[in-house]
C-alpha cells in the first residue's frame, strides 16, 4: 500500500464528489489521463467502496466487465485499480470530446456488482498535421490585390484545446495570412494577395505555412505552399535599339544575312515567342530585295543591291509575340548599300569632224569627249588621257568634260589617219578603265612636189631605131593624194641647140614615155638634151623637173671607105715591083676610113685573093703590103690582089680594093705614081706602138673611170663641178664604147695609117659638141671640152 502511495498518486485524481454520489448506487468515477504509464494506480477502489481489505481476497473481488477489462486492473491485497494497458485516447474516442471506459468490478459471499467509470483525460500529445507535405498554388499575375486563396487545414487529432488553434505564414512580401474562426467553425486559413504580382519578376513564390494547436506547450506542423504566378501576356515584345544600322557592300551575294533582329517579350511560352515581319507594304523595293525569316529574326539578301540605285534602305520591322491577343512592337532597318567599284567608266565621244586637214592649226578641236561613272565617290572619279604619241592632246576645261584638240603639226603623208584610244579610268580601289576608239582622218593639201628619184637622167639610145619607139620612162612619184598626187608630164624645152626637141621626143602627159619622134644618125646626132616638168593636179598645181640626157648609140652602119689613090671596087688598081725585090719589099699601102666610132672604125686588111698568098701579106692594121720573098721565075708576072678592109663591128662591114700587082725586070719601069713613101720597119712598129699606147690609154681611162665610178657613188652629193669632171666610160651591147664625162661624151677615133702622124679623124667623128680626143704627130692627148648650153623652153 505503501508502494501504490508512492507511486505517482498525483496521476490518480479523484472526484470525490461524484464517487460519493455513485456511491449510493454502487458507482465509482474515476479519471485518469491517457498515456499513463502501466501500473499506475488510478483509484482506491475498496475504500472508495467502503469494502474491507481483508476480506476482498476472500470474497474473489475482481473486475470482470467487457471490452474496457484489459486497460485496468484490481489488486486483492490492497484494493486498488491499477493501468495496466497503454490507454490512448484517440484511439479509444477519435475525435470526441469525452471519452470514457465503463467497467465493472464484483465481490462474491455475498455477491456484490459494482460499477466503476474511467474518464480518460486528453493529453497533447499530437502536433497539428497537413495530409500533403506541399500544397501549389496557381495564381495569374494580374491577381487583384485583396484576392483570396485558401489554403488546406491541419489536422490535430487532439481534442479540445490541444486541436489546431491558430496559423502562421512566413514572411513575404506578397501575401498575407486570414485565419476564419469562431464559433462552431474550425480555424480555416487563406491567402490574401496584398501586393499584385508580376511572373516576369518572380514566378514562383515559396512559402510555409504554420499550423498551431492550444496545448501546453502548443505543438505544430507546417506546410511548404508553393505559388506559381501565371504568366499573362502583358509585355511587348521589345527591340534592342529603335533603328538598326547595317552596311552592306552592294556586291554582297544574294541569301547572305546582314543583320538578326532581337527583340525580347519578357512574358512566357506563347506570349515571349516573337515572329517578325516587315511592315512595308508601300515599299516594293525593299520587300523585292530582303526577306525576313520570321522565326529568327535575320534579314537576308533576296534580290540586287545597287547602290548607284538606292545608296539606302529604309525598312520598318515589326515583333509580335504569339499570344491570342498578340502584343507587337515595331523599330527601323536602315540598311546602307556601300558603294564598290563596280561600274567602269563611261565614255562618250562626239566627234566634230571626221576629217582634219593636214595644215590644221594646233588648236583646232577636233572631238569632244564626255567621260561619267555610275559609281560615286572616289570609284566614281574619272581620269581620262589617250595615247601620246600622237599629234592630239585632250584639254578639259570642266571636270568630265574634255577636247581633243591638234597638238602638233599634221602630215598627211607620214599618217594619213589616227586612232586615238581615249582611257578613262576611275579612282577606285581597285580602278576600273574603259576605253574608246576614233578615227580621225587626215585630208590631203598640195603640200608635196612631185618628186623625181633623181636630177638628171641619162637614156642611151641606138641610132637608126624607127620613130615611135619608146625611148624611157620618166616617173615623179608625188606623196599627197589623189589629184594633188595626180602627176602630168611635159617637155619644159623647146630646142636644143638649134635643134627643136619636138621634133625629137614626145611625151605621154600621163604615162611619162618619152617617145622617139625620128630615126637617129649617130654620126649626125650625139646627144641632146631635155627636160621634162612633172605636175600634180592639185590646186595650186605644183611641179618639178629632171633633165634627160639622150646618147644615141653608134651602130656599125658605115662600111669602111677606101681613100684615095685607091678606091674600091670596080676599077683596077695597078702598081708594079721590080723582079730583084727583096723579101720585105714595099708593095702599097691601102687606107680606108670608116664613119662609125670606136671599133665600129677599126679597121683591118687582109688579103681576100689569091688565099694562102705565098709572095705577098699585107699588114692586118697598117694596111701595108710587102712581099714575103725574093721573085723566082716559077712565079706569075702579074698578081691580082683583093684586099678585104672589114670593120670591126658586129656585124662587121667590109669593103674591098683591087691592086693588080705587075712584077717587072728593072727598077725604072717601075711606076712610082702611086707609090707611098716606104715604111721603115721600125717606124711600122712605133705605128703599132702609138695605137697600142692609144688603145691601152683608153684602157687605162677606162680602169680609172671604174675605179672613178665606185667613187661616185660615194660622192654623189658632191658639187656638179665634180660631176662634170667625172669620166665614164660606157660599153654599149654593140661592142662599142663611148668615154664621156658625165653628159659629154668623148669619141675616141681610130684609124690606121702608114704615117703614125697620120690619124685620120672622120668627119662623124667631130660633133660639135663631143670632145675629141685625138692621136696626133706629138703623141699627146687633146681635149676640147663644150658643155652643152640649156635654154628653157616651156612646151605647152
Ligand atoms: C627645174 O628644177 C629646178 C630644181 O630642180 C628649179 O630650180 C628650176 O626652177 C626648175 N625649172 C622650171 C622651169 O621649173
Amino acid at each position: 500500500m505503501g508502494i501504490f502511495n508512492q507511486q505517482k498518486p498525483r496521476l490518480v485524481q479523484w472526484v470525490l464528489i461524484m464517487s460519493l454520489m455513485d456511491l449510493c448506487y454502487g458507482q465509482i468515477v474515476y479519471s485518469v489521463s491517457e498515456e499513463v504509464n502501466n501500473g499506475t494506480v488510478i483509484g482506491n477502489v475498496t475504500k472508495d467502496l467502503n469494502l474491507n481489505v481483508h476480506e476482498l481476497e476472500s470474497r474473489m473481488f475482481q473486475v470482470v466487465s467487457g471490452d474496457s477489462k484489459k486497460y485496468f486492473e484490481v489488486n486483492a491485497k490492497n484494493g486498488l485499480l491499477y493501468a495496466n494497458d497503454r490507454i490512448d485516447r484517440e484511439e479509444l474516442c477519435s475525435d470526441a470530446l469525452k471519452c470514457s471506459l465503463n467497467l465493472e468490478v464484483i465481490a462474491h459471499n455475498p455477491l456484490n456488482l459494482y460499477r466503476v467509470k474511467v474518464d480518460v483525460v486528453d493529453v497533447n500529445d499530437n502536433s497539428p498535421s497537413f495530409l500533403a507535405k506541399g500544397h501549389t498554388l496557381n495564381i495569374v499575375e494580374n491577381a487583384s490585390p485583396g484576392d483570396r486563396f485558401p489554403l488546406p487545414m491541419a489536422d490535430d487529432a487532439d481534442v479540445g484545446s490541444n486541436a489546431v488553434k491558430s496559423y502562421r505564414l512566413s514572411p513575404n512580401e506578397h501575401f498575407s495570412l486570414d485565419v476564419q474562426s469562431g464559433g462552431e467553425q474550425s480555424a480555416s486559413p487563406e491567402l490574401v494577395l496584398q501586393k499584385a504580382l508580376d511572373r516576369e519578376k518572380q514566378s514562383a513564390i515559396q512559402l510555409l505555412l504554420t499550423a498551431v494547436d492550444g496545448g501546453k506547450p502548443p505543438r505544430s506542423g507546417t506546410l511548404q505552399v508553393v505559388v506559381n504566378v501565371l504568366d499573362i501576356n502583358d509585355n511587348n515584345p521589345v527591340f534592342l535599339t529603335p533603328l538598326y544600322k547595317v552596311r552592306v557592300s552592294e556586291n554582297t551575294p544574294q541569301g547572305t544575312t546582314i543583320l538578326v533582329l532581337n527583340a525580347t517579350d519578357l512574358d512566357e511560352g506563347i506570349n515571349g515567342e516573337i515572329i517578325y515581319s516587315f511592315l512595308e507594304h508601300g515599299n516594293v523595293k525593299a520587300l523585292e530585295t530582303f526577306s525576313i525569316n520570321p522565326d529568327s529574326g535575320g534579314i537576308a539578301i533576296k534580290g540586287n543591291l545597287d547602290h548607284e540605285e538606292n545608296s539606302a534602305i529604309e525598312i520598318r520591322v515589326q515583333a509580335k509575340d504569339k499570344s491570342p491577343l498578340p502584343r507587337s512592337s515595331h523599330s527601323k532597318v536602315i540598311i546602307e548599300i556601300i558603294d564598290i567599284n563596280d561600274n567602269a567608266p563611261e565614255i562618250s565621244v562626239t566627234s566634230l569632224t571626221s576629217t582634219v586637214r593636214e595644215d590644221a592649226k594646233t588648236g583646232t578641236v577636233v572631238a569632244l569627249i564626255t567621260v561619267s561613272d555610275r559609281d560615286g565617290g572616289k570609284n566614281g572619279v574619272v581620269n581620262c588621257h589617250t595615247d601620246n604619241r600622237i599629234p592630239f592632246k585632250l584639254e578639259s576645261a570642266y571636270k568630265n568634260y574634255y577636247s581633243l584638240v591638234v597638238a602638233e603639226p599634221l602630215d598627211r603623208e607620214s599618217a594619213s589617219q589616227h586612232n586615238i584610244i581615249f582611257t578613262a579610268i576611275d579612282e577606285g580601289t581597285p580602278p576600273l578603265s574603259s576605253t574608246a576608239v576614233i578615227t580621225v582622218h587626215v585630208s590631203d593639201v598640195n603640200d608635196n612636189v612631185p618628186h623625181f628619184l633623181d636630177s638628171e637622167l641619162n637614156v642611151y639610145f641606138k641610132e637608126n631605131i624607127p620613130a615611135g619607139t619608146l625611148m624611157q620612162r620618166v616617173t615623179a612619184s608625188d606623196a599627197d593624194a589623189k589629184e594633188n598626187a595626180q602627176v602630168t608630164y611635159s617637155l619644159l624645152d623647146g630646142n636644143y641647140k638649134g635643134m627643136l626637141v619636138s621634133s625629137m621626143v614626145n611625151i605621154k602627159s600621163v604615162t611619162g614615155e618619152i617617145y622617139s619622134m625620128q630615126v637617129f644618125n649617130y654620126e649626125e646626132v650625139k646627144m641632146f638634151q631635155f627636160r621634162v616638168e612633172a605636175t600634180d593636179s592639185g590646186v595650186p598645181p605644183l611641179s618639178s623637173n629632171i633633165t634627160v640626157n639622150v646618147f644615141i648609140l653608134d651602130e656599125n652602119d658605115n662600111s669602111p671607105g677606101i681613100l684615095p689613090p685607091y678606091s674600091d671596087q670596080g676599077s683596077v688598081n695597078t702598081e708594079n715591083i721590080p723582079y730583084s725585090a727583096e723579101a720585105g719589099y714595099f708593095v702599097a699601102k691601102i687606107r680606108a676610113v670608116d664613119a662609125d666610132s670606136g671599133y665600129n672604125a677599126l679597121l683591118s686588111y687582109h688579103i681576100a685573093e689569091p688565099k694562102g698568098s705565098n709572095l705577098f701579106r699585107i699588114g692586118t692594121s697598117t694596111g701595108e703590103i710587102r712581099t714575103k720573098r725574093r721573085m723566082s721565075d716559077n712565079d706569075l708576072r702579074t698578081h691580082l690582089l683583093v684586099i678585104l678592109v672589114s670593120d670591126n663591128g658586129e656585124p662587121s662591114l667590109s669593103a674591098t680594093v683591087s691592086i693588080d700587082v705587075v712584077v717587072v725586070e728593072s727598077n725604072g719601069e717601075i711606076q712610082t705614081q702611086y707609090r707611098q713613101r716606104p715604111m721603115k720597119e721600125e717606124s711600122f712598129s712605133s705605128l703599132h706602138l702609138y695605137l697600142l699606147i692609144g688603145i691601152s690609154s683608153v684602157s687605162l681611162i677606162f680602169l680609172l673611170s671604174v675605179v672613178s665610178l665606185i667613187a661616185l657613188k660615194y660622192h654623189r652629193t658632191e658639187s656638179s663641178f665634180n660631176r662634170y669632171s667625172t669620166p665614164v666610160i660606157t660599153t654599149h651591147p654593140d661592142g662599142s664604147w663611148s668615154y664621156s664625162k658625165s653628159t659629154q661624151q668623148y669619141d675616141v677615133c681610130f684609124s690606121s695609117d702608114t704615117w703614125k702622124s697620120d690619124v685620120v679623124t672622120p668627119a662623124g667623128c667631130q660633133p660639135a659638141d663631143a670632145e675629141l680626143i685625138s692621136i696626133n704627130g706629138s703623141d699627146s692627148f687633146k681635149t676640147n671640152q663644150t658643155l652643152p648650153k640649156s635654154e628653157k623652153v616651156r612646151m605647152n
